[in-house]
């Protein structure tokens, strides 16, 4: 059955733009797979027999950008739009497992599809010859399946990080493994090493915010992929159905992350963070949850505010969120919190109906002691919210403050 895709009119201006100056050009990859999913895609690739010095010279009048020149690469700005033409090329040798050394460009759009890692990715599509698909994407597509261009071994050795592409994609579209796709990505796992590790954490990320991530987390566990990228962790799950609670809990890398790292004490989860390199926040964030849920609140209003004043609004709802998610709390919590923040918004010293100012004026020295009474007034407000008035805080500053300078 014959396909057809709807192109932007910025991108059919640049395969007609080639055309006048005798190249082809066809839109490849990423585009054409969610184009056939039924999905907008978010960019535009293009690849073109022309060479690079050559596109250049078709959008002279266009601004252009040396992207990858190197590699083939050229970035044209169509009616803002900014859409990537490679030249067809196969790659040379891949001596650091992630970039080739060096590639070689042909005229031949086949040898260009198959330098590539995924069948469903290794399609392309031209406006008036149709879709050009020599290693049965679209069939992977229908079938729901992620499977190397040609032998799995060497496209992962190519570039190991394919191997987590392989899963991330598995993620995002809830497909499942050609068999020997799987035993290719576990056979090559030892050459994730060779990888930065900021690239395994941005595609770490990418899984745990897709729709499926609990069904390729459980393939990643089982090929063994997960103990290369985080040992501690695999040597800490727990049986059966651990990541099964992923899928049915808020896309936010906070939630998602203390999810995946629930089975790790607060310490543990921290240190495998900071050597993915994720970032200060990400660590903290999801070391304060770790903390947290080793401890749950109760389902009370008291529990709550104290949760509040613990980590704040936002981390107190990602809380939530992670002990829902693995249903060691009741959905309950979630307006429990939501109405303690709109009820009693007082959870930190300076929420207090009064200020250390204030405290002065009565005859309080703002040293060390003016912060204890204000602690103690605000443990008091925690307690009985109804206490966060200016007369009565003020008077119980003041019992406070005699009883710790007598
Ligand atoms: N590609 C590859 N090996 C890689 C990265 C990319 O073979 N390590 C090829 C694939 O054919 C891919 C295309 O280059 O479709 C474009 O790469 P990229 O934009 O990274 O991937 P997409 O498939 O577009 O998907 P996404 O943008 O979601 O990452």
């Amino acid at each position: 059955m014959s396909v057809t895709i709807t192109l932007p009119p910025q991108v059919l201006r640049c395969i007609n733009t080639l055309k006048t100056t005798g190249h082809s050009a066809y839109v490849v990859g990423g585009c054409v797979r969610d184009s056939l999913r039924g999905i907008t895609p978010h960019d535009w690739d293009l690849t073109t027999d022309a060479l690079p010095e050559e596109i250049k010279e078709c959008f002279h009048a266009y601004k252009t950008i040396d992207t990858g020149i190197r590699h083939g690469t050229v970035s044209v700005l169509i009616d803002h739009m900014q859409l990537e033409i490679t030249t067809f090329r196969t790659d040379g040798e891949y001596t650091d497992h992630r970039r080739p050394d060096n590639v070689f460009f042909t005229s031949n759009l086949e040898d260009d599809l198959a330098r590539r890692d995924f069948t469903i990715g290794a399609m392309a599509y031209h406006p008036q010859k149709g879709l050009i698909d020599p290693f049965c994407g679209q069939e992977d597509l229908k079938k729901r399946r992620i499977r190397c261009v040609g032998d799995p071994i060497k496209r992962f050795s190519e570039d190991a990080l394919r191997i987590l592409r392989a899963f991330r994609f598995s993620a995002q579209l809830g497909f499942d493994f050609d068999a020997a796709t799987l035993n290719g990505a576990k056979d090559c796992r030892h050459l994730l090493g060779k990888i930065a590790v900021e690239r395994i954490s941005s595609e770490l990320s990418r899984l745990l915010l897709s729709g499926n991530p609990a069904k390729a987390l459980e393939a990643m566990h089982h090929s063994n992929v997960l103990e290369a990228v985080a040992p501690a962790l695999a040597a800490a799950l727990p049986a059966d159905r651990y990541f099964t609670v992923l899928d049915h809990s808020p896309a936010d890398i906070y939630i998602r992350m203390a999810l995946l790292l629930r089975c790790l004490p607060p310490e543990k989860g921290g240190s495998l963070l900071r050597e993915l390199k994720f970032d200060g926040q990400t660590i903290h964030k999801v070391k304060k949850i770790l903390t947290e849920i080793a401890h749950p609140p109760a389902l009370t209003a008291r529990d709550m505010r104290f949760l509040l004043h613990r980590c704040g609004p936002k981390t107190a709802a990602s809380v939530i969120e992670v002990l829902i998610a693995d249903r060691r709390i009741d959905r309950l919590a979630r307006d429990m919190l939501q109405n303690t923040i709109s009820f009693h918004p007082c959870y930190q010293i300076k929420d207090l109906a009064v200020s250390g100012t204030d405290l002065k004026k009565i005859g309080i020295p703002a040293n060390d002691k003016m912060g204890v009474v204000l602690k103690y007034l605000l443990n008091a407000v925690l307690e009985y919210p109804s206490c966060n008035n200016r007369d009565q805080l003020l008077d119980m500053a003041v019992q406070k403050y005699n009883s710790l300078v007598q």
